[in-house]
């Protein structure tokens, strides 16, 4: 199988460095890619949202499936016309990837089935928004624009003050634009994050190992939010009665409800989940593999990831016997100062090998550029320092020696990734 894989992040070079493992796989491209990814596989310049030009690029490259990996593609309907076009592909339609593209819709869904969520109202009309959170009166409030919003459009607002600000922006400035034309108010809820990332073709549903983001940009979850500053794998606070009661009450009622309103889900599908006292609930559905939760979790699937790539496209993925390790995965984001906001590019990275390696750990590549044999930063996110070991704190301990030897100006990363997963 010839696959070309769409994106040019971290994500999309821990998916690439996977399918290279594969005995399936055959050539490997990726659209647009990075530094890092160039040294796995052959990389093109196509705009992840240029369906047009991603189709001509298949076409051309003759592949025998398209991974379409990032959210933005898969809410603009990147797989539907690739499907069109007589490609198989891996990710959800529009109709299916709409579980994370709408806020509104996603929340519906879960009222409706009776998924357990935070209890929330929708508002097309600010003061309406505002005269809601007034009227309860209940701090912190919790306000999301409805549209996707590269992973900020959720604000939790501490006080009127805060709220009758977010709503200025999201609705009337439109800092997101059409995202924020209608908003999400929901309940605030405690406890801590999980999240479970599932292989499912919406015939069965494969939970993988559980993970834990480290969402705020310092340590002590501290400082404001950012894609992800670091991973672990999996969480020891997902226990297996935990897990038994999330596949009862939350995973399969999800892809059952997908399957009842037509529109059945085939690829990754992401629940964020908090462990709250009355039990775990779902703070937010995506409709792909999370970033940078994939660096640490497809390191320890066992099972071949081309087979599972395929039958999930094909809808036989209750053939593929699903093992992985009984091991720990570490991963710590190596930013540009600034990040998540403005920062310089260009900046020469020392501590690479040839290949954008490093002794012991893995490095996945997140935003670099790779020219004349040296590699550059070429985004907020930088690199994935990523270790596997018999435990997490060997993981963890691994990874940081990774990132000690690595270099480049203004770089910064959390120092505490794992810490609350250990109990410290
Ligand atoms: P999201 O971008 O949807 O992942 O949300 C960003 C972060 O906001 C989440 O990881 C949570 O920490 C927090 N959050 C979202 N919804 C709620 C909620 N209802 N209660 C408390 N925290 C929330
Ligand atoms: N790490 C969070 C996300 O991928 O949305």
């Amino acid at each position: 199988m010839d696959i070309l894989v769409i994106g040019s992040g971290g994500r999309e070079h821990a998916i690439i460095r996977k399918l290279r493992e594969s005995p399936r796989v055959g050539k490997l491209y990726c659209a647009p890619g990075n530094g890092g990814i160039a040294q796995d596989a052959e990389c093109v310049n196509v705009n992840a949202m240029d369906k047009e030009g991603m189709l001509a690029l298949a076409r051309e490259k003759a592949v025998d499936l398209v991974f379409v990996a990032p959210d933005d593609p898969l809410g603009a309907g990147m797989v539907d016309y690739l499907e069109a076009g007589g490609f198989l592909c891996y990710g959800p339609n529009q109709k299916a990837a709409e579980i994370e593209s709408s806020k509104v819709f996603s929340k519906n869904l879960m009222k409706k089935y009776g998924i357990p969520t935070a209890g929330y109202e929708v508002f097309d009309d600010p003061a309406n928004a505002l005269d809601y959170i007034k009227r309860l009166g209940k701090y912190p409030a919790v306000i999301k624009a409805d549209g996707l919003a590269v992973g900020k459009g959720v604000i939790i607002a501490q006080n009127e003050g805060e709220a009758a600000q977010a709503l200025r922006s999201l609705m009337e400035e439109k800092i997101f634009g059409d995202s924020g034309s209608r908003v999400v108010v929901e309940e605030f809820l405690t406890g801590p994050e999980v999240t479970v990332l599932a292989f499912t073709d919406g015939k069965v549903m494969r939970p993988m190992v559980s993970s834990m983001d480290h969402k705020r940009a310092f340590d002590g979850d501290k400082g404001p939010n950012t894609g992800g500053m670091g991973t672990i794998a999996p969480s020891p606070l997902y226990t297996p009665e935990i897990a038994k009661e999330c596949m009862e009450k939350i995973f399969m009622p999800t892809m059952e409800a997908m399957n009842a309103e037509g529109r059945p889900f085939k690829g990754c599908l992401y629940f964020g989940l908090m462990l709250t006292p009355e039990g775990p609930k779902v703070i937010e559905f995506n409709s792909r593999f999370g970033d940078p939760e994939t660096q640490v979790v497809l390191p320890l699937l066992e099972t071949d990831f081309g087979e599972i790539v395929e039958a999930t496209a094909r809808g036989t993925l209750a053939d593929v016997d699903i093992r992985w390790s009984k091991e720990a995965c570490a991963c710590v984001i190596l930013a540009s100062g600034g990040y998540p906001g403005s920062y310089p590019k260009g900046k020469e990275i020392t501590g690479l090998d040839e290949k954008g390696q490093a002794p012991g750990v893995m490095v996945i590549h997140a935003g670099t550029k790779y020219e004349d044999g040296k590699f550059y930063t070429n985004g907020g996110r930088v690199l994935a320092v990523t270790a596997k070991a018999p435990t997490l704190k060997e993981a963890l301990d691994k990874a940081y020696a990774g990132v000690d030897g690595i270099r480049f100006e203004g770089c910064f990363c959390r120092r505490d990734i794992g810490a609350k997963a250990l109990g410290r």
